[in-house]
C-alpha cells in the first residue's frame, strides 16, 4: 500500500509540476535555469562518480550503527559497503544538483546532516571549494570510509563530525558561524526533521537555503515538509519530489512551487 501511495504522489507531482516556462519570479527563474536545468558536465562529477563506482564493487562488509529512520531495503546491521553506496547515497542527478547549488549560492559555510559515504558532501565541497563544509554522521564505521573518500578526492575543506545529530546540532549551532546552505539528509522522520529545521532556522541569516531529502518518502516526511514550507520563517519553497528546497529571504514573496526536475 505504501508503494502505491508513493507512486500516486509521484504521478500527482508529474501532473502539477511546472517547468521554467511557468515561472514569473526572477529569483526562481534563475535558480531553475542556471542550477536545476544546467546540463554542463563539470569535471568534478567524474572524480566523485568514479570513486562511487569503485565502492559499488567493494566486497567489504561493515557493522552499521543506525541512528535514523533506517533503510527501507537493508535490514541487517552488518551491511556490504557496496549496498550502502547503492541505497544510501543520493543518485548522481541529485548529487550534481547539490554541486550546482553550492556553486550558485556561494555559501561561506555549508552544513550537512547525514554524510554516509560522503558523496553529497563531496559534490557540495567541489561546487564551492572556498567554503567550509561541516558534515555529521552517526555511524563510526561509515564515517571512517567517508573520511577515506575525502582524502582520496583531496578535499580539505570538509570537517567530518561523528555522533548523533540530536546531540551535536544544538551545540554546534550555538558555537559556529552560521551556514547559508544546509542539507538535511538523515533521520527521515517527522519530529526530528521539524526539530532540526527549527534549530537551524532559529539562527538562520537572510539568504539561507535549506535542502531536505525525501520529502515524500513517508506520511511522516510529508507532514514534516508541510510544516517546513508553511513556516513563517520560510519565504520560498521548491518541491522537486525527491528533494525540497526552502529559502529564507524576506525580499522574496511567500510562494510554494512544484518544479519538474
Ligand atoms: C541517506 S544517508 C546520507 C546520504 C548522503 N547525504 C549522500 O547522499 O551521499 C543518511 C545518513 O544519516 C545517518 N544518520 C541518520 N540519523 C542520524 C542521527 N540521528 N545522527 C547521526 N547520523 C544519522 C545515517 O547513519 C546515514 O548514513
Amino acid at each position: 500500500m505504501q508503494k502505491v501511495d508513493y507512486a500516486l504522489r509521484y504521478i500527482n507531482y508529474l501532473l502539477h509540476s511546472k517547468t521554467k516556462f511557468g515561472i514569473h519570479s526572477p529569483f526562481l527563474f534563475n535558480l531553475v535555469n542556471e542550477v536545476l536545468y544546467d546540463k554542463t558536465e563539470y569535471p568534478a562529477y567524474k572524480s566523485i562518480e568514479n570513486l562511487k563506482k569503485s565502492l559499488l564493487r567493494s566486497t567489504e562488509i561493515i557493522e552499521v550503527t543506525d541512528l535514523g529512520a533506517g533503510s527501507k531495503t537493508i535490514k541487517s546491521n552488518r551491511r556490504p559497503v557496496s549496498k550502502i553506496a547503492k541505497t544510501s547515497s543520493k543518485p548522481k542527478k541529485y548529487g550534481r544538483l547539490m554541486f550546482r547549488l553550492a556553486r550558485h549560492l556561494k555559501p561561506l559555510h555549508i552544513l550537512e546532516l547525514g554524510t554516509s559515504l560522503g558523496f553529497s558532501s563531496a559534490y557540495m565541497a567541489f561546487g564551492q571549494p572556498q567554503s567550509k563544509l561541516t558534515t555529521i554522521e552517526g555511524c563510526p564505521n561509515i564515517s571512517a570510509i567517508a573520511a577515506q573518500n575525502f582524502r582520496q578526492l583531496n578535499l580539505q575543506n570538509i570537517t567530518l563530525l561523528n555522533g548523533n545529530f540530536d546531540e551535536i546540532l544544538p551545540r554546534w549551532i550555538g558555537q559556529n558561524e552560521f551556514p547559508t546552505l544546509i542539507f538535511i539528509d538523515g533521520n527521515h522522520r517527522k519530529e526530528p526533521t521539524i526539530r532540526y529545521f527549527e534549530q537551524c532556522v532559529s539562527k538562520a541569516v537572510k539568504g539561507t537555503c535549506l535542502v531536505f531529502d525525501d520529502i515524500h518518502w513517508s506520511a511522516e516526511m510529508e507532514q514534516a515538509w508541510e510544516h517546513i514550507k508553511y513556516s513563517n520563517s520560510v519565504n520560498l519553497s521548491v518541491d522537486l519530489f525527491f528533494m525540497g528546497l526552502v529559502f529564507i529571504n524576506d525580499d522574496l514573496s511567500k510562494e510554494d512551487f512544484q518544479i519538474r526536475f
